[in-house]
């Protein structure tokens, strides 16, 4: 059974090519190493065995997306997790951002139709709810208007999906996630941001072993208990089981409708005092870190309602913060003292 997975040489997208070949599917990855390293393919290797075959090619070009799939008739689902992320880098780029994520997206789309591939897992984020007014959040609640331009991919990306859906055999299932966090068991794979981290976790690691001076906490005046701001963090390897389940679902013909959408997160949220605690509890390391200013854009809070995901996929995240946090010092050690 052949999948397609863009972007899978990426943080999500490589713990997913891991989980899917486990489970006895064949991987093509298909990534333009614009954010990730080719070296990641032979990581794979060594955790499952199998070497997944990688194409590297970008998918904003219509040909060579066309003749990728002409030369792989064989594709069961396409898992597509290439695109730009970072919030702030959309705000300054909104061009790029748009063009990345959207052409790329309608590419891939028409070469499903044109060559009968029928299902697509899409990597969306609980970005689009904005600050939700209830929580925890659910499937059901409605979709704010976008704070970035990243944010706005997400969004217009899940519209593209849906009306293509109506004028073709395409069935999508959009994944909301939450904020992924940790890293394969192994530590052979895990995040690798290129220069100076956005995300919390990453610009923890780097300063616990030493590259960046000083963890900067975006601001201890929110209204939670503790002042900073609430998210559900779930483990990478929750979040990459829910792929093969969410395409497994789609082959089996098992969905309710031809697009469908569903939440992963825990459930439960953390501040981000909390997690620095978490990180030190079970690192051992005092990191050190002071209070700043708030950062543009963030929301106060927000955690998912997953028990429509828990019950229709039959999939629930199992890793604790403790465990995330653990895993990804484990990957920021292995990785520091292998390069
Ligand atoms: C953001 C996006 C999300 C996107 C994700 C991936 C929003 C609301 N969320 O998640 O859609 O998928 O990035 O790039 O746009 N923090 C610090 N210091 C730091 C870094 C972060 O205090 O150096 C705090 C932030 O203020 C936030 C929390 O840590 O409260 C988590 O931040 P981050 O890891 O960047 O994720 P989000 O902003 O939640």
């Amino acid at each position: 059974m052949q999948i397609l997975v863009t972007g899978g040489t990426g943080y999500i997208g490589s713990h997913t090519v891991v989980e899917l070949q486990k489970r006895g599917y064949e991987v093509i990855i298909v990534d333009n190493l614009s954010n990730s390293r080719r070296e990641i393919i032979d990581n794979i290797e060594k955790i499952t065995g199998i070497k997944p075959v990688l194409e590297v090619f970008d998918l904003e070009d219509r040909k060579k997306t066309s003749d990728f799939f002409k030369k792989y008739p064989d594709l069961k689902g396409v898992i597509h997790f290439a695109a730009f992320k970072a919030v702030g880098e959309s705000v300054e780029k909104p061009l790029m951002y748009y063009r990345n994520n959207l052409v790329s997206l309608i590419n891939i789309l028409e070469s499903m139709q044109e060559n009968d591939v029928e299902n697509i897992v899409f990597s969306s984020s609980c970005t689009v709810y904005g600050q939700p007014d209830h929580l925890p959040v659910s499937e059901t609640a409605p979709i704010k208007k976008a704070e970035s331009p990243y944010g706005n991919t997400k969004q217009i990306s899940e519209e593209i999906i849906q009306d293509t859906i109506k004028v073709s055999k395409i069935n999508g299932i959009a994944l909301r996630y939450f904020n992924p966090i940790g890293a394969h068991e192994s530590a052979l794979i895990g995040e690798l941001p290129l220069g100076v981290p956005n995300n919390l976790v990453p610009f923890i690691t780097q300063t616990a072993i030493g590259i960046r001076d000083e963890l900067k906490i975006f601001g201890n005046d929110y209204p939670t208990p503790d002042g900073t701001p609430i998210r559900d963090y779930i483990h990478v390897v929750d979040l990459a089981e829910a792929h093969v389940i969410a395409i497994k679902r789609m082959i089996d013909g098992k969905m309710k409708n031809d697009f469908e959408v569903f939440n992963l997160g825990t459930g439960t949220g953390y501040s981000v005092l909390e997690v620095v605690k978490a990180f030190e509890k079970v690192s051992g390391v005092k990191l050190k870190y002071k209070i700043v200013g708030r950062r543009e854009g963030d929301i106060v809070q927000v955690w998912a309602d997953p028990t429509y995901s828990n019950k229709e996929l039959g999939w629930k995240a199992k890793r604790n913060l403790e465990e995330m946090v653990a895993s990804a010092w484990k990957w920021e050690k292995a990785y520091r003292s292998r390069i």
